[in-house]
């Protein structure tokens, strides 16, 4: 008999979701990650770090607003040390939350590198265990530029820009993704001149163009300064500082950025190296990620793969998704494949960017009829009365059944406001309905309903 029902390889938000509900299922299961912590780079070294620095400098940051309710702030100042403690803290609190969720499930966690020596087998350095099936839950890494290696010094992935024990004068960011606007705004708002260098005429790839362009809007309004249309050729090290070429598409002009720390921030690729995938035959498209069917089956009987290493977002939540799949099929329940175009996606700057399903351009060219409504946050009381009234909600919808196919929102707390709009969708609801919901007033919420409304009336023009 094998050591475990199954061996998971990586504890992130795919991995230990995975092992939690193989555990429940009655699985004997093993949980293994090169980190001592379960959590994976979202909840060690990304989404939550991340999360709570721009938490703490978004209290710094209002600060600046404050005189106009009457409340003075001369006095205050940051301590960047104990800023960064507090971010330790939150992490170390939740990464114990896993272990004492593995620990009650009966799932063991193993701290070390783990390879595929053959379908069932599993080295972990000296240990080598024995499992029904495998399941490939490690992730992703940062892409890093044509021989320019991240030290985590100068040229900083997400990992180092968000434990820097200073906040550099001048920092250039490569990427106007989600990682470059977050990580960005956070050491803006602590006093760091930042440049943030785009390849594309645009920022945030494959959000909503009206919302990214107003985000863009508002974060230059902030103070974050944006290069658009320009490609990152090399960074060359010159002691403390780094000289960033760039070049500009079209014309090829170069130009050289000085930068006393730069992080590139673009894209992740999916982590597989080290595994034993070539040996073993688990095939992997072009780019490096497994092939997977419905079930999360690779092409090796008995290995299985979630989360960033396979095809789809690049979410946390989405390889949670396919976490629950993946154990569901394989405890023989009924299950269903994720709907990746379910999957929402936030922007956790502020204002914040929150979307989910057909953008308006993609409306645009999909050759189908549909009706678009916005409303503004400058029009809701709530938005007035606590001083947010950056962005707006936008929704898409057929023009035929009135059901909702997106929604995109730009505002203060769009991630949670998108919520009822993702729900919407999975279930397919009419703009009618959202229109027709009571939304508490006063509420950012109003600006969802609102947004419904607009799009009925403009089918009723
Ligand atoms: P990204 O794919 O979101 O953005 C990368 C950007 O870099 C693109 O706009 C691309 O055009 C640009 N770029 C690429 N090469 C360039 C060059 N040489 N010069 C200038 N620009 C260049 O990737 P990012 O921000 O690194 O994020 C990686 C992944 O992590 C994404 O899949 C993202 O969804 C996920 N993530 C999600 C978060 C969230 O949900 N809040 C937070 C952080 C990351």
């Amino acid at each position: 008999m094998p050591d475990f029902d199954l061996a998971v390889i990586g504890a992130g938000p795919g991995g230990y979701v995975a092992a939690l509900r193989a555990a429940q299922a009655g699985m004997r299961v093993a949980c293994i990650d090169e980190r001592s912590t379960a959590g994976g780079t979202c909840l060690n070294v990304g989404c939550i770090p991340s999360k709570a620095l721009l938490s703490s400098t978004e209290h710094w940051a209002g600060l600046k607003s404050l005189a106009d309710q009457g409340i003075e702030t001369e006095a205050a100042r940051f301590d960047l040390s104990r800023m960064m403690a507090r971010k330790d803290k939150v992490v170390s609190d939740l990464t114990k939350g896993i272990a004492f969720l593995f620990k009650k499930a009966g799932v063991e966690f193993i701290q070390g590198r783990a390879s595929i020596a053959a379908p069932g087998r599993v080295t972990v350095g000296e240990r080598e265990i024995s499992a029904r099936h495998i399941l490939i839950a490690t992730g992703s890494a940062p892409a890093a530029l044509p021989n320019v290696p991240f030290d985590e010094k100068l040229v900083l992935s997400s990992t180092g820009a968000l434990s820097l024990g200073k906040v550099p004068d001048r920092l250039v960011v490569v990427g106007a993704g989600v990682i470059g606007l977050e990580i960005g705004q956070i050491w803006s708002r602590l006093g760091a001149k930042v440049t943030v260098v785009e390849y594309l005429d645009r920022i945030l790839p494959g959000i909503d163009g009206e919302l990214a362009r107003n985000a863009q809007r508002i974060l230059a309004r902030q103070g974050i300064g944006f290069t658009l249309n320009a490609a990152v050729k090399t960074i060359a090290r010159d002691g403390e500082a780094a000289s960033v070429e760039i070049e500009t598409r079209g014309s090829g002009e170069l130009e050289t950025l000085a930068a006393d720390a730069v992080l590139v921030a673009i894209g992740r690729r999916p982590h597989t190296a080290g595994l034993g995938l070539e040996a073993l035959g688990v095939r992997q498209d072009a780019r490096g990620f497994v092939e997977v069917d419905a079930q999360f089956r690779t092409s090796v009987p008995g290995v299985l793969a979630i989360g960033d290493v396979v095809p789809g977002p690049m979410l946390a939540h989405k390889a949670e998704e396919d976490a629950a799949a993946c154990i569901d099929a394989l405890a023989g329940k009924a299950h269903g494949a994720p709907d990746y175009r379910l999957v929402p996606g936030v922007v956790y700057t502020a204002p914040e960017i929150a979307g989910v399903g057909l953008t308006e351009d993609d409306a645009g060219t999909s050759g189908r009829a549909f009706l678009v409504g916005k409303a503004s946050f400058l029009a809701n009381g709530r938005a007035r009365a606590i001083g947010a009234t950056d962005g707006f909600a936008k929704v898409t919808a057929c023009a035929e059944t009135g059901r909702l196919l997106g929604a995109h929102i730009l505002g203060h707390g769009a991630g949670e406001l998108l919520q009822e709009l993702v729900l919407g969708l999975r279930l397919g609801t009419t703009l009618a309905e959202i229109a027709g919901t009571s939304h508490p007033h006063p509420g950012m919420g109003e600006a969802v309903k609102e947004a419904c409304v607009a799009a009925l009336s403009s089918a009723a023009t």
